[in-house]
């Protein structure tokens, strides 16, 4: 099988083109947009991707702070941590990376942060706005999605989407993002999840299929429908001895059996991966310039 890039999305490219963008305003506007990113306990992923955040901050511009704590973190000192950027100028985003230590309340802790300062978009108030189709800050990940099916003129109107997976950080936001009433969406938009009967009778009729499940090669080849689009989420790690590591990143979908069969496909890595942070970036400059709350 021949891959071609005719048939790929390649979130690498058009994540890059974001961050050249948001470069380009920091430039012109003269201004220096500030994010406090909150690491809490000693997950490695979780280091590594607000470390990798850092470095993009440095590189567009931005101020950037990172706040680590231990694992034995109060609720108290992070609620504090948070209320001190709340009311710090120089900040206009705040992250805190989740997943959260168990003893620590998530939610309290998202509903905490100034909604204006919500540049991930996990606020109950922003949750809700976009919900109902008003501006808000949108959850990185689906933004990075809607932006690439923009960028890559992803006909949606009228479209069946199907989502697979359920979470508040992606699978709700865009099945509500493409359900809205805008010329990007108007879709007709099934979740389907762990207790749904049947998913390949689901998958099998839809025309976009968003796979964020956080399952290794879950969506099948014989699930899909001749000429779909694939959008997958996942980052799952999977033994691979012909690697030095022992393993290989791998998504949510089994990009090899499905590959002949789709019009569009996003690939893992290099797929929605880099897009949620160029939309973080965006975010923060948005928040900085008040283009979406004043
Ligand atoms: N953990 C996994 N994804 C995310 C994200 O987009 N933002 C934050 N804060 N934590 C995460």
């Amino acid at each position: 099988m021949e891959v071609t890039d005719k048939k790929i999305i390649d979130g690498k490219r058009i994540s890059e083109e974001i961050l050249e963008e948001v470069k380009r305003e920091v430039k012109e506007k003269g201004i220096k947009p500030g994010i406090a990113l909150i690491l809490v306990g000693n997950d490695p992923a979780s280091e590594i991707y607000v470390r990798n955040k850092g470095k993009t901050c440095e590189a567009l511009g931005f101020h950037s702070v990172i706040e680590k704590r231990e694992d034995n973190c109060s609720e108290e000192e992070l609620l504090a941590l948070i209320e001190k950027y709340n009311n710090d100028k120089k900040i206009h985003g705040i992250l805190v990376q989740l997943p959260l230590p168990k003893h620590i309340n998530e939610m309290k802790v998202i509903e905490a942060v100034n909604y204006k300062k919500d540049v991930d978009g996990f606020h109950p108030i922003n949750a809700g706005k976009l919900m109902i189709g008003e501006k808000c800050f949108v959850p990185c990940t689906p933004a990075g999605i809607m932006e690439l099916i923009k960028r890559y003129n992803i006909e949606t109107a009228g479209k069946n989407v199907v989502v697979i997976g359920r979470s508040n950080i992606v699978g709700k936001p865009i099945g509500n993002l493409l359900l809205q009433k805008d010329k990007n969406a108007n879709s007709t938009v099934t979740f389907c999840h762990s207790y749904t009967k049947d998913i390949a009778s689901h998958t099998r009729n839809a025309d976009i299929i968003i796979a964020a499940i956080g399952k290794a090669l879950f969506l099948k080849a014989d699930m899909i429908k001749e000429g779909c689009a694939i959008i997958d989420v996942g980052i799952n790690k999977i033994e691979d001895l012909t690697k030095k590591s022992g393993q290989r990143t791998v998504g949510d979908v089994d990009f090899v059996n499905c590959y002949p069969k789709v019009s569009m496909i996003t690939p893992v890595p290099k797929g929605v991966g880099p897009m949620t942070i160029a939309m973080l970036m965006k975010n923060t400059l948005d928040s900085a310039t008040k283009k979406v709350y004043n």
